[in-house]
C-alpha cells in the first residue's frame, strides 16, 4: 500500500534566529524545504504529500512547489501553535484512500532516498514505527533547578527522528483522543504510546539531523559537500 506523507513545516524557527522561516534558508543554494520534499516526491512508496504551513508562509511554499515541479503535493494546509496540532491538521487533509501515513519534519532535509525506502519496507510489519539512533552522550533526567534525578542506562536510550509511520486509523484515533484529553507532546509516536499501542524503533541515520540552530546549517552543508565528493569519485 502506498503512503500519504505529512510534512509539518508550520513552525517559526525561533531557535534558528533567522529573519525568515528556517524552511526557506538555502542549502547548496536550494531552500531547505525543497530538499525535504524532493525526497518524498522521488520515493516510489509515496502516493501523496500534504504540507502544513504557517499562514504567512503558505504562498511562498505554494510557489516553491510550483517552481520545483512537485507532482505529489495534494494540499498545503494551515498549521497550529504546536507541532501536534499541525500534524493533526495534515492528517485531516489526506485523501480518503490513504491507509498508511508517514510524518516527516520539514526541517530534516538530509535523509537519503535509500534510507527512506529501507525504513518504509521495514516499517510495513508494524502499526507504528519510528526512526531512531542510539544516543552518544550520557543522558540525565533533571528537575527544574537542574539537579540530577537519575541516569538511565545509555543502552536503553534512543534519540528519535522522523520519519514516523503509522496505520492511518491508529494515528487519527491517537490525535483525536489526545486533543480531547488535552495531552500535548513532542512527537506523534508519543500519542500512540499514550494510547497503549506498541511503537517499534528502527535504525535511523546519524546524518538525518533536524536543522534547529545555526550550527546545524554548517553541518548540513558539510554533509552535502561530502556526498557530492563521493559521487564524483
Ligand atoms: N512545526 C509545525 N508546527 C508547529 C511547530 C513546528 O509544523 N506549530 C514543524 C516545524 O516547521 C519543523 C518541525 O515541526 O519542520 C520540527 O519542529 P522544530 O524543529 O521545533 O521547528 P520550529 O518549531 O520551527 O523551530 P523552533 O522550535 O526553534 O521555533
Ligand atoms: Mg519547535
Amino acid at each position: 500500500v502506498k503512503l500519504g506523507v505529512i510534512i509539518p513545516a508550520a513552525g517559526q524557527g525561533k531557535r534558528m534566529g533567522a529573519s525568515v522561516n528556517k524552511q526557506f534558508l538555502p542549502l547548496q543554494g536550494r531552500p531547505l524545504l525543497a530538499h525535504t520534499l524532493s525526497l518524498f516526491e522521488r520515493s516510489g512508496a509515496v502516493a501523496e504529500i500534504v504540507i502544513v504551513s504557517a499562514k504567512e508562509d503558505r504562498e511562498r511554499i505554494a510557489e516553491l512547489v510550483r517552481t520545483e515541479g512537485f507532482q505529489k503535493v495534494s494540499a498545503i494546509v494551515l498549521g497550529g501553535e504546536e507541532r501536534q496540532e499541525s500534524v493533526f491538521a495534515g492528517v485531516k487533509a489526506l485523501s480518503s484512500l490513504i491507509q498508511r501515513v508517514a510524518v516527516h519534519d520539514g526541517a530534516r532535509p538530509l535523509l537519503t532516498c535509500l534510507e527512506l525506502n529501507r525504513f518504509f519496507t521495514e516499517a510495513e510489519k508494524f502499526g507504528a514505527a519510528i526512526m531512531a539512533v542510539p544516543v552518544k552522550d550520557t543522558i540525565k533526567r533533571v528537575d527544574a533547578q537542574g539537579k540530577v534525578l537519575e541516569t538511565p542506562p545509555r543502552e536503553t536510550l534512543r534519540a528519535v527522528q522522523t520519519p514516523q509511520v503509522f496505520a492511518r486509523s491508529l494515528l487519527e484515533e491517537a490525535h483525536h483522543k489526545a486533543r480531547e484529553a488535552g495531552y500535548l507532546t513532542t512527537d506523534d509516536a508519543a500519542l500512540i504510546e499514550w494510547l497503549g499501542h506498541p511503537v517499534q524503533t528502527l535504525m535511523g541515520s546519524l546524518e538525518n539531523i533536524k536543522i534547529t540552530t545555526p550550527e546545524d546549517l554548517d553541518l548540513a552543508e558539510a554533509i552535502l559537500a561530502k556526498r557530492m565528493n563521493q559521487v564524483n569519485h
